[in-house]
């Protein structure tokens, strides 16, 4: 099997709005970005992926882009942008971009011109239906943001797709035009020196919406393959697809390497864990650590040697992994960093998403007024109307709400955390003062340390990277496994619970990869796991 550098790297999401503000607007910044690379450099990360920093008016915070090959003004302008790329790739620091193209912004000028006639030549780059014959929307379809995901368009009386929100016309992949005009903005990118893309909801694109049908349509890796042959393909670039639909079985098609398609994608399954059996992300329901294990020991498994997996906790979408799964109080250092020594030792690319490596944690609200986040809002409004209790609807947005993950990054305990010398356009949390950067790089203890060994234990052991997975059988708590690599074995060893566990195994240790305490042992057979407590140890 060819082997490729974002294997063998660890990547680092940036959401520009909230990393670093150079301006003092408030809002972060592409120059706030190349500040801070000597910091990325330190933790050893090989990649940015960065969130949007095109042209958008923002309805989704850079997720409905107008102009794919102009810079948002609050972010900065092209020159800024090819710095961050010059800067970026002196230190040996890869730029992944954000490719949005199941949708546009509505100010986008294709959309522009396609709702002003019937006969426009990009009529067709957009989706429309006719009213259904009682006037109303063409079909139940629903938005991912509330709502009908049809709009109707005054001006030629008929309906266009949003499978987001209102300002995120649905683009027509059918049309072979909108196809080339992709392929040909991507090609913009690469011939910039970008090391790839991060897909935005790339599984909708395939979507057939007569049929009613959204993620995994027919043509979906048809439109890849193209995609492949077209831009990417002749390249060695990192491609990584956000799929909410993909099971271990179906994500082969995307990662296969002879398929010719991407890299990999971002699965869902283990992050819709704590959601109520056919509810919506907002019914929480308690995590249970068997399932998780079931479930990625199933991804390991399925994607073992004939595809790639992705590995993460976190980004701009979920809620903090320590508050989420961890202990974002009395063991909230230790938690952070079990999870990620549980997450780095499996096969994979993992990405960090920013504050992770500081162990950042969720913001609650007590009012919606509070809330940014255009999801949360829409949400807030249509369970209030169907007559939700207010606290209910807070109580979720607060255990899943968006913004929990787009407070501004916490750089120090100056005023706004560093972050602005302006006013933040989001509050910071109000626990910067205690969990920042500054403290972080300072404390020889710091999570930030656990992660900065995980990805410098990646670079010099092969294992890490190559060895199979193989599942222990433990306490429902107990979350273990095998790497196993040219006679070479590594023992991970997890307790996902603030409570003591049970573990043993009859293996004989040779040393410790690495811990999370700092207790001595030289057995396996019989021990206490304390709460959280993770190590890694090669056995004989
Ligand atoms: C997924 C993105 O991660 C999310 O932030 C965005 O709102 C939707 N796609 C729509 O682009």
């Amino acid at each position: 099997m060819v082997q490729h550098w974002w294997q063998e790297i660890v990547v680092y999401q940036i959401y520009p709005r909230s990393f670093n503000d150079s301006n003092g607007d408030g809002i972060g910044d592409l120059q706030g970005i190349i500040e801070k690379l000597d910091y990325l450099k330190e933790l050893g990360i090989g990649a940015i992926w960065l969130s949007p920093v095109y042209q958008s008016p923002n309805d989704d915070n850079g997720y409905d882009i107008s102009n794919y090959e102009a810079i948002m003004d609050e972010f900065g302008s092209m020159d800024d942008m090819e710095e961050l790329l010059a800067q970026a790739n002196q230190r040996g620091i890869k730029i992944i971009m954000d490719l949005v193209v199941n949708h546009t912004s509505d100010e986008h000028a294709w959309f522009i011109e396609a709702r002003k006639d019937k006969n426009s030549p990009y009529r067709d780059y957009y989706i429309w239906a006719n009213p259904a014959a009682d006037g109303t929307t063409p079909n139940d379809l629903t938005s991912f943001f509330s709502g009908s995901a049809w709009k109707f368009d005054e001006e030629t009386g008929q309906y266009y797709l949003h499978f987001f929100s209102k300002k995120q016309p649905d683009l027509n992949w059918e049309n072979e035009k909108v196809r080339e005009e992709v392929y040909h903005m991507m090609n913009f990118w690469i011939d910039k020196g970008i090391g790839g893309f991060r897909m935005d909801v790339i599984d909708l694109i395939g979507k057939v919406p007569q049929e009613k049908i959204s993620t995994n349509g027919p043509k979906l890796h048809d439109y890849l393959q193209e995609m492949n042959q077209k831009t990417f393909g002749k390249y060695d670039l990192l491609t990584v697809g956000e799929t909410m639909a993909a099971t271990p079985e179906n994500a082969k098609l995307y990662s296969k390497p002879e398929r010719k398609e991407l890299s990999m994608v971002f699965q869902f399954q283990h992050m819709n864990l704590d959601i109520q059996a056919n509810g919506e992300k907002w019914d929480l329901a308690p995590l249970d650590v068997a399932k998780l294990k079931e479930v990625l020991a199933k991804w390991q498994k399925e994607l073992g040697d004939e595809g790639w997996n992705s590995l993460y906790w976190n980004n701009h979408d979920q809620p903090r992994i320590v508050s989420r799964w961890g202990d974002d109080d009395k063991y909230r250092v230790q938690s952070a960093k079990m999870l990620a020594i549980l997450l780095h030792m499996m096969k994979g690319t993992p990405y960090i998403y920013q504050g992770e490596e500081i162990g950042m944690t969720n913001t609650p609200i007590s009012d919606i007024s509070e809330a940014a986040d255009i999801e949360s809002i829409n949400m807030y409004h249509e369970r209030l109307a169907k007559g939700y209790d207010k606290k209910d609807i807070l109580a979720s947005i607060n255990a899943k709400g968006r913004d929990n993950a787009r407070r501004p990054m916490a750089w120090d305990s100056s005023t706004n955390a560093g972050f602005t010398s302006g006013k933040p356009w989001l509050a910071l949390n109000d626990n910067y003062k205690d969990i920042n950067v500054e403290l972080a790089l300072k404390g020889p203890n710091s999570i930030f340390y656990t992660y900065q060994k995980l990805i410098q234990l990646r670079k010099e052991n092969p294992i890490m990277i190559w060895g199979s997975f193989q599942l222990v059988d433990t306490v429902d708590e107990v979350f273990s496994y095998y790497r196993k690599y040219k006679g070479q074995r590594w023992l991970v060893v997890t307790n996902f619970s603030s409570e003591v566990q049970p573990f043993s195994s009859e293996d004989e240790m040779k040393k410790v990869i690495i811990q999370n305490t700092v207790d001595e042992f030289t057995t396996l057979e019989n021990i206490n796991l304390q709460p959280w407590q993770a190590f890694v140890v090669e056995v004989e």
